[in-house]
């Protein structure tokens, strides 16, 4: 192979190298790629090439940067589709379902965020979680106050990671120190699309909480935004719980659905994010296959807080855009890894399963394709940025005596979505650039 100009910036990555071209559910066992002592070649923060090491070496310049990762395993850098940058310092919080989670735990930890200080501080330190966990891309909700998703996207930049966010919308049904108006909200969110919508790696999603907490009002004017903006995103919270569901269609009276609530008033399209999607019917998954929407699977909250079981199977028959949320702080996890070790639970209550190369399709590229942004993220093709992680199999004694007994990558993969962790994240590159412990 020819390397082109410029070699002093070549980095060259050695390990045994795992992605994705393609969903392995329907595409078969090519969709994953594996080198067993693979290459990955990274010039100017983008994957100029991976392959084999015997074909690639061969070709390298002398003064390239080598890392060494032998023993390990490179991936692509995990994908978190929903997440709350305020709710950090309430994860594992005890005893509730989720109306009387908000009010006990998420209401108070988010009014904290009006102090930009605090935001900022905040909004730090969940960057360092997601990238110690080995996420460098998340769709995130701040919260009310725009000062919270100026500390987000400042922290984001900083350490150069993709993410799309939005400061969350609600006038009502909610304490009065959360609360915006529907003109003060859109006045708030325009700015901040301003400031950093198509910044550096930075996109914006207008962010109503859930139908609930919005009146019809801000409703219409967050469809209205989302549809004005080029290359905006919208994400909501939908039919998280039951009791949630009856309150919506309370609130909301003629509509059909939950959903529906959500496409009357423009925001069901491409780009639109919406979490949980628990207790749907075939009609709703229809209409989001139909309009190009995603949904984000977040297992560690949907049991945690007791929601119900999501059904990959059904969204899959309608080749629905699916990724992965850890849906911190009613999520138990910043990891990855272990989302992907409840979700494969529960698909086993649902009588379905997850295979391994199917989860870590969902943690990289299917969470790429359901943020539309596969042309950029989610594997190794020439071209994409090169955020990518480095795994240990071997990083605890459990898993070491686990893996001694592996022959294969399956079995492998899937002792780390079982057992793994961040001690398992042996380094995270963000644009090719090591993150320092
Ligand atoms: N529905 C509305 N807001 C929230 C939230 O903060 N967390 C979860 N899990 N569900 C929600
Ligand atoms: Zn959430």
């Amino acid at each position: 192979m020819l390397i082109p100009t410029a070699p002093s910036l070549l980095l060259a990555v050695r390990g045994e190298i795992v992605h994705f071209t393609d969903d392995p559910i329907g595409h078969g066992v090519e969709a994953c790629v594996h080198f067993p002592d693979g290459l990955l070649l990274v010039r100017d923060g983008h994957v100029l090439d991976c392959g084999p090491a015997a074909e690639l070496e061969p070709g390298l310049p002398m003064n390239v940067r080598r890392v060494d990762c032998s023993g390990k395993l490179i991936l692509p850098g995990f994908i978190d589709t929903h997440t709350h940058s305020a709710q950090t310092e309430i994860i594992a919080s005890y005893g509730e379902q989720l109306t009387t989670w908000l009010e006990k735990y998420a209401w108070p930890a988010e009014a904290r965020h009006a102090d930009p200080a605090y935001a900022a501080a905040g909004a730090g330190f969940f960057c360092d979680q997601l990238l110690r966990h080995g996420t460098t891309t998340a769709m995130v909700f701040t919260t009310v106050h725009p000062a919270s998703a100026d500390a987000l996207f400042e922290a984001a930049r900083a350490r150069r990671m993709r993410m799309i966010a939005g400061k969350v919308l609600m006038d009502r049904n909610c304490p009065e120190f959360l609360r915006d108006t529907h003109t003060v909200g859109d006045a708030q969110s325009r700015a901040l699309i301003e400031k950093w919508h198509g910044r550096e790696r930075l996109a914006y999603a207008v962010t109503p909480r859930f139908a609930p907490t919005s009146t019809e009002e801000q409703m219409r004017r967050a469809g209205r935004l989302f549809g004005e903006v080029p290359g905006l995103y919208l994400q909501t919270h939908l039919a998280e719980q039951r009791a949630e569901v009856a309150w919506a269609m309370w609130l909301y009276p003629g509509a059909r659905s939950y959903l529906d609530i959500y496409e009357r008033f423009g925001q069901l399209g491409a780009r639109s994010m919406f979490a949980h999607c628990v207790w749907l019917d075939d009609e709703d998954r229809c209409r989001m296959a139909a309009r190009g929407a995603s949904m984000s699977f977040c297992p560690t909250s949907n049991l945690f807080l007791g929601s119900g079981l999501f059904d990959l199977g059904r969204a899959r028959d309608f080749g629905l855009r699916v990724g992965l949320g850890s849906d911190v702080g009613a999520g138990t996890s910043f990891s990855m890894l272990q989302t992907l070790n409840e979700a494969y639970k529960v698909l086993q209550l649902a009588g379905q399963t997850l295979t391994p190369e199917a989860g870590f399709y969902l943690a990289t590229l299917g969470g790429a394709r359901a943020l539309y942004l596969d042309a950029h993220i989610g594997n190794f093709l020439p071209g994409r940025e090169a955020d990518f992680i480095v795994l240990d199999p071997r990083a605890t004694p459990l898993l070491e005596a686990r893996i001694a007994r592996a022959t294969t990558l399956t079995e492998r993969l899937f002792a780390l979505m079982m057992l793994g962790d961040d001690r398992c994240v042996t380094a995270t590159y963000v644009l090719g650039e090591k993150i320092p412990a």
